[in-house]
């Protein structure tokens, strides 16, 4: 890209940071870009504020205004190491509560309240004291992708870095693990220990089925299948390897297949690429409605106004705050 040097020019100050995604942006589409990115990096440091990125954030949030990114595992420990007095979660609401219930005395913003997700919204903190009237004395293990409400009424948290640890930490035949019917089938067939589901689902991840990896396989020879564990148990079958978002990364960067199949999100593939472009990606493109809610123009106005600040009922948040705490401690 061919850019005058000018030190007023958010082209000429963001020039290095299109490096790290020219493969993936238009350069005739990047001034767009540049202008938010550059306002962004200028309201951090006067808003002495960080951005904590998911892995499925789009590649000009992922690789340019990102100060940490991560699955929610990582967002969660690294959200505990944040000296700033804000913290943007640029990914969905129950991660922005997570970071919150980590960090009270900070300002946690989201920059779209509405960035929910399908597993959050398919449970309620009555639909568990339900479960445990059903189940006495089964402990239950809540996924973080949950409202704190949810956590506030679990035992321990759970995320798909560390499900398996997490259950087999408790050293018990049977457990209550929700809300993701999926991860926790996955789960039990790796540890063995019966698992009471909910019929809660990622709606990104169950559109995947075994059908489409075998075409996959069969139309690119030497194919690598890399499935995160939300999708169906068949669909994991399939594939070689299997992880949470940040496992799935490792994976790619440990092993560097010739051509490799993200089985998830969309914007996955292509902030992976981005470090490996001598990879063959293959992208079938499931796209989360929910982090995509998230944009640069959202998280300019979200510093510009500090909104959405991020509050939890302290009584609720007291109890949540546990459930995470034992699953860090872990
Ligand atoms: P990870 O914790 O693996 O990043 O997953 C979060 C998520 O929402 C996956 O859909
Ligand atoms: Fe929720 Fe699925 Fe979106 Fe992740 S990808 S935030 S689990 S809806």
């Amino acid at each position: 890209m061919n850019i005058a040097v000018n030190p007023s020019d958010p082209l000429a100050r963001t020039a290095p940071l299109y490096e790290r995604v020219k493969t993936l942006i238009p350069a005739v589409e990047w001034p767009v870009f540049a202008k938010d990115i550059d306002a962004i990096l200028t309201l951090k440091e006067s808003r002495n504020a960080v951005i904590l990125a998911h892995n499925y954030q789009t590649p000009e949030i992922f690789h340019c205004v990102a100060d940490i990114s991560g699955d929610s595992l990582a967002l969660a420990r690294e959200a505990m190491t944040v000296d700033a007095e804000t913290i943007v979660l640029a990914g969905v609401h129950f991660m922005a509560e997570t970071a919150k219930l980590l960090n009270p005395e900070k300002r946690v913003l989201i920059p779209d309240l509405e960035a929910g997700c399908s597993l959050a919204s398919s449970i309620t903190a009555e639909d568990i004291r339900g479960l445990r009237a059903k189940y006495p004395g089964v402990p239950v293990v809540t996924y973080v992708n949950t409202s704190a409400a949810v956590k506030a009424e679990s035992d321990i948290c759970c995320t798909s870095g560390n499900a398996r640890k997490v259950i087999e930490s408790l050293g018990v035949a049977r457990v209550i693990m929700l809300p993701d019917e999926y991860l926790a089938q996955n789960i039990a067939a790796e540890t063995g220990v019966e698992i009471i589901t909910w019929p809660g689902r990622c709606e990104v991840h169950e559109q995947f089925t075994p059908a489409e990896i075998r075409e996959m396989r069969e139309a690119h020879d030497g194919l690598v299948v890399v499935a995160h564990p939300e999708c169906p148990p068949s669909v994991v079958a399939e594939a070689d390897f299997s992880g949470s978002t940040a496992n799935m990364i490792d994976f790619v960067g440990r092993e560097r297949p010739k051509k490799v199949v993200l089985v998830t999100e969309c914007s996955m593939s292509d902030n992976v690429a981005a470090q490996y472009p001598e990879i063959d990606f293959i992208r079938p493109c499931n796209m989360c409605p929910h982090m995509k809610r998230i944009t640069l123009p959202k998280i300019r106005r979200s510093l510009e106004t500090m909104t959405h600040e991020v509050t939890i009922d302290p009584a609720v948040a007291a109890r949540a705050r546990l459930a995470v705490e034992r699953m860090l401690e872990i």
